[in-house]
């Protein structure tokens, strides 16, 4: 029996990803999902270890960016429907290097929209092409106020301007070629399997190993953090039931300055490990300012609470203990995700600092 939906997935095999795959995986047997995926540093097969013997899952190798292979896949699977997650993701190494973030993030997004434009035209059946994005598009605020759906883009590093780019080229693609799209920004995700570049695993990496904690300049930029499970839940929902042409902001309500943040995963890691209260925060060490810095970030994500109901389900502390114990106990992904080029970059970035 041919499948209900055959789901095309980008960045499968990355941080949020993985947990999109493995639930859509887990919870609809009736789909096929195809997850394709670079597996640049931050792409792990690791990830998806525990589902990657199901029936109605596939993995292929393969990069965004190249067009007769993105054509390929639409075709040969009849896809259906596309959630594309797959991007260089990492504000610094987009300062140090913008052109993969340009290739990936702008040419490899097109190259999945014309994909989709050319399968699609002329066929029956419903289809998708959801576009996963961040709440960095709209910028910095300062002390007062949150991103609506409404507010202006102003992106402000190489990062966030070529996500900018991307979800400009989707809507593009909607009000043009009448493809069928949804956008969703969503805030700062924490949770297992996310590359220790990113603050929360970073530091949970370098307390084990007792190394300095990083802090950029004051440690004074808020952030709005939500589990990764919530936000894998929220593509769940917007995949089944966003309207087509609409963006929707997806975030935890739960804004922290950088500094508290960390002295609090100091305090969860402290206990974890058995260390006397105070030891791992001895570890923070104030560096030089991240370049264009965006002060805060903070999300008004009521419209999908009110149209759809979604709303988090973890709180962060619980949220917070859940991911230290995982990256605890999971030591051997540790450092199988960060046998490669890992410890080569980030040594050349402190030289650099
Ligand atoms: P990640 O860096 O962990 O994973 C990205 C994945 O994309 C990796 O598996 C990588 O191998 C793959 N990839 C990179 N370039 C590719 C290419 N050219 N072709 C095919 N695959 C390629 O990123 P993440 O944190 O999981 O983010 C996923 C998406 O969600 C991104 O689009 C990101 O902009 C967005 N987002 C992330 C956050 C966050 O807090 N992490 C928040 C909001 C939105
Ligand atoms: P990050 O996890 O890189 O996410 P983003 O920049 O996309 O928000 O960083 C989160 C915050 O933590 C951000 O304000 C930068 C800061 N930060 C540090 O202070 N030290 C670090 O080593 C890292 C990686 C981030």
């Amino acid at each position: 029996m041919a499948p209900e939906k055959t789901i095309l997935i980008t960045g499968g095999a990355g941080f949020i990803g993985s947990h999109v795959v493995r639930l859509f995986v887990n919870k609809y047997p009736e789909y096929r999902i195809i997850n394709v995926d670079k597996l640049t540093y931050a792409g792990n097969l690791e990830n998806l270890r525990d589902i990657e013997d199901k029936p109605n899952y596939l993995f292929v190798k393969g990069d965004i960016v190249d067009q007769a292979f993105i054509h390929d896949i639409l075709g040969r699977y009849a896809i259906t429907g596309v959630i594309h997650l797959a991007a260089e993701s990492h504000v610094d190494r987009s300062i140090a290097s913008p052109m993969e973030f340009i290739h990936t993030n702008i040419t490899g997004t097109v190259n999945l929209l014309n994909a989709a434009r050319h399968h699609w035209k002329g066929t029956s059946g419903e289809k998708l092409f959801y576009h996963i994005s961040t709440d960095e598009v709209y910028g910095s605020l300062g002390e007062q106020g949150y991103f609506t759906e409404q507010t202006a883009y102003d992106p402000r590093s190489p990062y966030s301007a070529s996500k900018a780019s991307s979800d400009h080229l989707v809507r593009a693609y909607f009000h043009t070629f009448g493809l069928p799209v949804v956008i969703s920004n969503c805030s700062n995700n924490y949770g297992p399997y996310q590359f220790p570049e990113k603050l929360i695993p970073l530091f949970i990496h370098n307390i084990v190993n007792n190394k300095p904690l990083p802090v950029y300049g004051k440690g004074e930029n808020v952030r709005d953090w939500l589990y990764v499970g919530d936000h894998a839940a929220a593509i769940d929902i917007l995949f089944h039931h966003g309207e087509k042409g609409e963006t929707y902001n997806i975030g935890g309500n739960n804004e922290w300055k950088n500094i508290d943040l960390i002295k609090k995963l100091c305090s969860v890691m402290d206990g974890k490990l058995g260390r006397k209260p105070g030891t791992s925060a001895r570890l923070i060490t104030s560096v030089k300012d991240r370049a264009g810095h965006d002060l805060r970030y903070a999300i008004d994500s009521s419209k999908i609470r009110k149209e759809l109901g979604w709303k988090p389900s973890v709180d962060f502390d619980k949220g917070l203990e859940m991911t230290a114990g995982w990256y605890l106990s999971n030591k051997e992904w540790m450092e199988k995700v960060t046998s490669g080029d890992y410890l080569k970059y980030y040594e050349e970035q402190y030289v650099k600092r």
